[in-house]
């Protein structure tokens, strides 16, 4: 059977991966993968995670097992970070959660949970995206449109011709976007503007599906989520997934949330859409790994560890924000004609250097530069020296264009 596997083409972000491991120059440089990295280019462990850790141990960890939906102390814990523990959605009791292995599981079983009451529906993702989120919809066997998001050439985000293009969305279709720190632009939505795009969802009877993997990273724990809490408010249903991986610093313990917001007044029977999105879950993975889960409860129900948990993710949005500046001065200073102003206006890990694709795989041939699709550079994981020898390779680049 598996001799039918024949020069099989891998996805093109694990080939650049590929592509970087097989690279023996010393020199290279690896602005790729989604972590964050701190001055001595270590993906720390958090201090608040590894006291969490030791209280579980000393109290002795369960290893039972739990329900498909994981986690429930979790799930209300990340429910009240992300909402805000007065939102009306969670006093309306409108909210069904389930605790996923990270916001990659869970995108892909809202896709299942989706695809399976409303066939027709198709996923509107933004032009970019970051480009394995695509795929948890299309295995699902939807119809995916992009819609206009961010002008990569000029650095600004494309709203107009956002909403221009949303205006095709059926009712029932899914509306994929990115809480804060957009993957891969970095170019978030202002508070209007997300006053506006409830606007054209209710309008044209779509169903949101908010994607928050970067809380904190942007401009702070409570400012990154102002307008999906103001969104939320505002349409009548939703589908949210909320990752722990960055915001706790626990990429490979697999926790995120998955939550299901119905409507107020159309019949919805809550309970039968907790029971049907339990046997959804069970039926894709049969159940979550606790431990992150786990983890982060332990922070968020001790004080103490909340708050320090709190100042540690301060500190890394904090570095973020020095290294954005520092790379901004890097290209000003090898570009004296080009304004990188986007680099600090920017959020989170990402951005996206303003060249094209044939430039892009120049760069990474003759410089051995290794940036995802996009040119998606993680200005999180940069370190001082290589923010200049990037802002060097951009000038040639620009250099050659003239
Ligand atoms: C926007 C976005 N959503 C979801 C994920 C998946 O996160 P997790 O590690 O929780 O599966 C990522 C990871 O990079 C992401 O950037």
């Amino acid at each position: 059977m598996f001799n039918k596997i024949q020069n099989y083409k891998s996805d093109p972000i694990e080939s650049l991966f590929d592509r970087l491991a097989a690279d023996s120059d010393p020199a290279k440089i690896d602005l790729g993968i989604g972590v964050y990295r701190d001055d001595s280019g270590k993906v720390p462990v958090m201090q608040a995670v590894l006291r969490a850790e030791q209280q579980l141990i000393e109290r002795g960890l369960p290893k039972s097992y739990l329900s498909p939906l994981g986690n429930a102390a979790y799930c209300e814990d990340i429910e009240k970070l992300a909402l805000g523990a007065d939102h009306p959605i969670l006093i309306e009791k409108r909210i069904v959660s389930a605790q996923t292995p990270g916001a990659g599981s869970a995108l892909r079983a809202g896709a299942e949970l989706v695809n399976s009451l409303s066939p027709e529906s198709a996923l509107w993702a933004s032009q970019p995206i970051w480009g394995h989120q695509l795929e948890f919809f299309d295995k699902v066997g939807m119809d995916i449109h992009s819609y206009r998001y961010y002008d990569q050439q000029n650095s600004v985000l494309d709203f107009d011709g956002m909403l221009e293009d949303l205006q095709g969305m059926r009712p029932d279709d899914l509306l994929l976007v990115h809480g804060c720190c957009h993957n891969p632009t970095g170019q978030d939505l202002n508070l209007q503007q997300w006053q506006q795009l409830a606007d054209v969802v209710i309008q044209t009877g779509a169903l949101p599906f908010l994607d928050v993997a970067y809380q904190g990273f942007g401009e702070g724990i409570e400012e990154d989520v102002a307008g999906i809490r103001l969104f939320a408010e505002r349409v009548p249903q939703l589908l949210l997934t909320v990752s722990s991986s960055k915001s706790f610093g626990i990429y490979r313990e697999r926790a995120g949330l998955l939550s299901v917001i119905v409507s107020a007044d159309d019949g919805t029977d809550i309970q039968s859409v907790r029971l049907k999105l339990r046997d959804t879950l069970r039926q894709l993975y049969f159940m979550a790994p606790d431990h992150g889960a786990a983890v982060v409860h332990e922070i968020l129900s001790t004080p103490e560890l909340e708050k320090l948990w709190r100042k540690e993710l301060d500190e890394i949005r904090l570095h973020i924000n020095k290294m954005r500046k520092m790379l901004r001065q890097a290209i000003e200073l090898a570009n004296s004609d080009f304004d990188a102003e986007f680099i600090e206006r920017q959020h989170g890990m990402f951005s996206c250097l303003p060249i094209t694709e044939d430039e892009q795989k120049h760069i990474e041939q003759k410089y051995h530069i290794y940036m995802l699709p996009n040119a998606r550079m993680n200005v999180a994981a940069m370190k001082d020296e290589q923010a200049a020898v990037l802002a060097e390779v951009f000038a040639k680049v620009r250099a050659a264009r003239q």
